[in-house]
Order: structure tokens, then C-alpha cells, then sequence
């Protein structure tokens, strides 16, 4: 690093030895590679200076014309930009007393009387050349990690943005799932009712006739209205779970799951997938619910997915709760051993880019781990055969 230090003196010859001296200094500081010597005749083209250079060391004349050293010092320290260079006094002997008065005062960080003794300078000089080499070293250590730590951040935010945006996509196929089933109904009972007219099911003509249609319209709407609902609460339950969670909320394990089942069971029904729900943790827990509904709709549309690809007969997913623990396991055949290591890794999917971002399980690895203090692991099941019948996710959640 390069070390710039500013002298400031009305006399010109003072400058000189100044530079003489400094030059023949042997720092012995491998971080040093230079010392610059910068100069100013006076106070104003010191504070000039200090504007468009980084100083580090000011050595200051206290008696200049115009602006003396005391007014030159008042100035630097009210600029936050120069407020910290560290200040050096340079005063006659005889001026000494004045300045332990004044010098300190407006912020000088040591003095030196003239004429200047060469050794006792070049020592003192040599101390805080070290100390700045010290100080930057640290700062640049400093900002190098705050730098690192600023990407880092940025990095994951960037990922959790499009892990979100991949899943949205997947749960805009889930809503039509979902509505194919009330949107269905509500067609076939509009369509019903127009029948009902155009084939002059009903006697207008009789009180009993008029009082029949009456019962039988309201019924429908009846009907209607409830389906509507259906669709609504659907939305709604999408709306809730894109909220973002800031606060942890006091929950069961077994009403996060069935709010992620909430969204997803149509879709996994329509696929004819079976799904065994075995509860046993009626504690109650602390956790940011939206983010665990994420990892279990994650982990059971991958088992989809899976089942899919594979095309397996007689698809099943088995979610067990144990106290603290959830265990959703799959018969699809299990993760091949040479990537089961892998899937947890950002980025990794077997899938085309269609199909996967490969930012699931990473990002419910993030939330398990980082987000709560918990664990998420894989293994696969096997049979007495040792053949591999499925995966098993566990995610398990403990107690701060
Ligand atoms: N239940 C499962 N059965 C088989 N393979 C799985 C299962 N769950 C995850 N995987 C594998 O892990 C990979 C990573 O999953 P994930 O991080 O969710 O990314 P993506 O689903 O986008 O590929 C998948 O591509 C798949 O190969
Ligand atoms: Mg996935």
C-alpha cells in the first residue's frame, strides 16, 4: 500500500528537509511499498489538497500567515471527509507552551518543536506509517468481507425470488386443479336449470307448479353460491400462503401439513396418487408457517413429479408426524445413490429446464436450517430385498 502524508509549511526550505528526511527513511514495513510526500505553502491549499487526495498523515506548521495551523486543523476536523487524518504539529521550541493551550484543543494528535531532531522524527514517524498500515490493512479486510457478505446476501435473495417464481408456476396448475371441480359443477347446474325451462319442466300454470320451481331454483342456487365459495377460498388460501411470514407464529405440525394439502390434493388426486396422512404430534410449535407449508409442498410435488417421470403403478405418499418431526415418504423408486449427495445443492435437478429450477430442496434445506433450527435429510427405503422402494424426507424442527 502507498502512504501519502501532507506537510504544510509557509517556508519552502522547511519542506525540503522535511522531504529530505523522510525520504531517507527505512520503513521496514513489507505492507508499505511507498511513502509519498505531498506538499502545501499554506493552510488553503491544504484544505484543498485534503478534498482530491487520500491523506493519511498531515504535518502542520503552526505559524503561516493568513491561516495559521490551529485555523487550518479547526477546519479539517469540521469536515467529516477529513475529520480523522491524523494531525502532527510542527511549532518552535519556544512556541511549545502555546500549543499544549491550542494544539490539543482543536484536535492535534502530536507535535514535534523546531528545529526537528532526525531521529527522535524518523521514530515517531515510523510509529504511525505502521499504525496506518495497521489500520488500512484492516479496513480493506474489512470492506473485502463486507463486500463477500453484501454478494452473498444478494445471491440468496436472487434465489429465494426465483424459487418463488418457479413455484408460483406450479401452483397456478394446482388453482386449476383445484377449480376444475366446483367450475365443473357450477356448468352443469346452469346448464340443468336452462333444461328445465326450455323442456317446460314445470307447471307455471298451478300454484303447486310455480311453488316446485321456486324450490327447485333456490336449491341450485343454493348449490351455486357454495361453489363460488369454493373458488374464492381457494384463492384465498393461495393469497395467504404467498403473504410473507415475519413473525413466527405458535402452530401444530398437522395444521401446517393440512394447509399444504390444501392446495396440492386435487392435483395429486386427479393422478391418482394415495395419500396416507399418520399424525401423532399434537405439540404445539413455533415456526414460520408459510415458509414450512414451502418445504412440504416442495418435497410432495417432487414426489409427483417423480411418479410421473417413472411412471409408477399405484403411486402412494405416506406422511408421518412424530413430535417435533415430519416424514413424507414416497413409492417412487427412490434417488439414485450417486446423486442423492446432490440434490440439496443449488442448481441440481434431473429435470428439463421446463420442469425444474433445481432451487427446491436447496431452498427448503435454507428455510429447515437457517430460517428454524431444525434438519432436513433423505434416505431411501428398502425392502427385505434390499431393492429400493421409495424416498423418505424428514424434516425435523427443534426447540430453540
Ligand atoms: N421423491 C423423489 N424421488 C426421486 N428423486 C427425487 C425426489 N425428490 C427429489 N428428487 C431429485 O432431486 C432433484 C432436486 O430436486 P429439487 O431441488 O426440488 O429441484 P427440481 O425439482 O427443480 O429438479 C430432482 O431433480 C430429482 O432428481
Ligand atoms: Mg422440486
Amino acid at each position: 500500500m502507498i502512504i501519502n502524508i501532507l506537510a504544510v509549511d509557509d517556508v519552502e526550505a522547511n519542506l525540503f528537509s522535511l522531504e529530505a528526511l523522510i525520504s531517507s527513511n527505512k520503513i521496514g514495513n513489507e505492507d508499505v511499498k511507498k511513502v509519498n510526500f505531498i506538499q502545501a505553502l499554506s493552510g488553503q491549499e491544504a484544505l484543498k489538497i485534503v478534498l482530491e487526495t487520500n491523506i493519511d498523515l498531515i504535518l502542520l506548521d503552526v505559524q503561516m500567515p493568513e491561516m495559521d495551523g490551529f485555523e487550518t486543523a479547526r477546519f479539517l476536523k469540521l469536515n467529516p471527509k477529513t475529520k480523522d487524518i491524523p494531525i502532527i504539529f510542527l511549532t518552535a521550541a519556544f512556541k511549545a507552551e502555546e500549543f499544549v493551550k491550542y494544539g490539543y484543543e482543536v484536535g492535534a494528535t502530536d507535535y514535534f518543536t523546531k528545529p526537528i531532531e532526525k531521529y527522535q522524527f524518523l521514530n515517531k514517524l515510523n510509529l504511525y506509517i505502521n499504525l496506518f498500515a495497521k489500520t488500512k490493512k484492516l479496513k480493506q479486510a474489512f470492506i473485502s468481507l463486507e463486500e463477500e457478505t453484501k454478494k452473498n446476501q444478494q445471491q440468496e435473495k436472487a434465489m429465494i425470488e426465483q424459487s418463488r417464481l418457479a413455484q408460483m408456476g406450479e401452483m397456478i396448475s394446482m388453482i386449476a386443479h383445484q377449480w376444475r371441480q366446483p367450475l365443473g359443477a357450477i356448468a352443469s347446474t346452469t346448464v340443468n336449470l336452462q333444461m328445465k325451462l326450455e323442456l317446460e319442466a314445470f307447471d307455471f300454470s298451478t300454484e303447486d307448479g310455480i311453488e316446485e320451481a321456486k324450490e327447485y331454483f333456490k336449491q341450485r342456487f343454493v348449490n351455486i353460491e357454495e361453489y363460488v365459495q369454493s373458488l374464492t377460498t381457494t384463492i384465498d388460501d393461495f393469497r395467504n400462503f404467498y403473504k410473507p411470514n415475519k413473525e413466527m407464529v405458535v402452530t401444530t405440525l398437522e395444521s401446517v401439513i393440512d394447509k399444504a394439502l390444501k392446495i396440492i390434493t386435487s392435483s395429486l388426486e386427479d393422478q391418482g396418487i394415495k395419500l396416507i396422512c399418520n399424525y401423532d404430534a399434537k405439540d404445539t410449535i413455533k415456526l414460520y408457517d408459510n415458509e414450512i407449508m414451502q418445504v412440504i409442498l416442495n418435497i410432495l410435488k417432487n414426489a409427483q413429479d417423480n411418479f410421473t417421470e417413472k411412471e409408477i403403478k399405484n403411486p402412494e405418499i405416506i406422511i408421518i408426524t412424530n413430535d417435533k418431526s415430519i416424514t413424507i415418504c414416497d413409492n417412487g423408486g427412490g434417488i439414485p445413490g450417486d446423486i442423492i449427495e446432490k440434490i440439496f445443492d443449488p442448481y441440481f435437478s434431473t429435470k428439463d429446464e421446463k420442469n425444474g429450477t433445481g432451487l427446491g430442496l436447496y431452498m427448503s434445506k435454507t428455510i429447515i436450517e437457517n430460517h428454524h433450527n431444525g434438519k432436513l435429510s433423505v434416505v431411501n427405503k428398502n425392502d427385505t430385498k434390499g431393492r429400493s422402494i421409495g424416498a423418505c424426507f424428514t424434516i425435523e424442527i427443534f426447540e430453540d
